[in-house]
């Protein structure tokens, strides 16, 4: 694990670049996690784990000679625009690694299972995270993962909130890497850098750590069988959608290489994890609304206004001043998009999707 994490020694180590879309690291209620009555999903979580023991990936994040080569062809605005992809996809992997393995070191008296399960994860986004910093070296960039662990801010979230959105963050990101792999499985022209090859096999893990998630959110009634949990699912979907359609369109360019329409394979993430999401969420979002899309790319033409704002030579109050109307339409679009009904996934369930 640590071997897999270790830096290329040319590339040079920066710091990364901050903004609201940032991922962000995360810390729990642990003695809370300890404590979770696993039983109700004791034979899924059985059987997770011993899909995790058997380590399918095991050789696979192994890079090949393919990597061998200059990346001095990538130039302008195709370059950063990678450079900034892998780096959020890093720190993504390695906020994912940080969290499951502090947890299995901290449940690991009262909860053996989920400790090895988590331990387990934290193997895999290791591997993840590791892979995405050696690629960002072939591009004279490398992330100090453990400056990072160490000086970073950590954000708290309740034990809940961290089932719903990394459940979410894993099923998500398991359509990320699969619909990039079935676009460049189609147009090999457009693989410009061998990463993309690996990421079929790499999303499997993603979609088992999904599912040891919905196994757990489904052993606590609590986060399923409430009308609150019915909020918290649709608030949780609707943030991670946000951040995603900021984010895709803000990375335009990358999509753009990758002869990918942004805007195309945002609404098919979108889609496909929210008709995910109805197998473990008691409510979801009718992303289908004529409203639901439209309002989301009104967020990301906003937040472009917002980042020339950013970026251009202003006093720093007056930047915060000319955001704040910026902001608040965000946010009403937002709480429109929150308001619309949502679509009852229990009833769904049982039927064939
Ligand atoms: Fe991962
Ligand atoms: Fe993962």
């Amino acid at each position: 694990m640590v071997d897999s994490l270790a830096k290329p020694a040319i590339a040079k180590q920066v710091a990364i670049q901050e903004n609201l879309l940032t991922p962000r690291f995360y810390t729990t209620n642990f003695e809370v996690a300890a404590g979770l009555d696993l039983s109700a999903q004791a034979t899924e979580l059985e059987a997770m784990l011993t899909e995790m023991r058997a380590d399918y990936n095991r050789d696979h994040f192994v890079r090949d000679q393919s990597f061998n080569q200059s990346w001095d062809h990538i130039t302008g605005e195709a370059r950063q625009a990678f450079i900034d992809y892998l780096e959020r996809s890093c720190v993504s992997e390695f906020s994912g690694f940080l969290l499951f393995k502090e947890l299995s070191r901290r449940v690991k008296q009262r909860s053996p299972l989920l400790a090895e399960m988590f331990q387990l994860m934290a193997r895999d986004e290791a591997r993840h995270a590791g892979f995405l910093n050696k690629a960002m070296g072939d591009f004279g960039r490398t992330l100090d993962l453990g400056h990072l662990t160490k000086n970073r801010q950590y954000t708290f979230f309740p034990i809940e909130w961290v089932i719903y959105t990394v459940y979410l963050s894993e099923k998500i990101g398991y359509w990320r890497y699969i619909l990039i792999h079935r676009h460049l499985a189609a147009h090999p022209e457009n693989q410009f850098y061998p990463l993309f090859k690996y990421f079929e096999p790499w999303c499997q893990d993603e979609n088992r750590h999904g599912d040891i998630f919905k196994a757990l959110l489904r052993s606590q009634p609590g986060l399923w069988q409430t009308w609150q949990s019915r909020l918290w699912s649709r608030f949780f979907l609707l943030t991670v959608f946000a951040t995603h359609t900021l984010t895709v369109h803000e990375r335009a360019n990358f999509y753009h290489t990758l002869g990918i329409n942004p805007t195309d394979f945002d609404a098919k993430v979108i889609r496909k994890t929210n008709e995910t999401a109805a197998r473990a969420f008691p409510s979801v979002l009718n992303v289908d609304h004529p409203e639901f899309l439209d309002r989301l790319h009104q967020c990301s033409d906003l937040n472009q206004q917002m980042s020339a704002i950013e970026k251009s030579p202003q006093p720093k109050w007056l930047k915060s001043l000319k955001k704040l109307p910026i902001q608040v339409q965000i946010f009403g679009h937002l709480l429109r998009l929150f308001l619309l009904p949502g679509v009852d996934a229990e009833a769904l369930r049982g039927t064939v999707r």
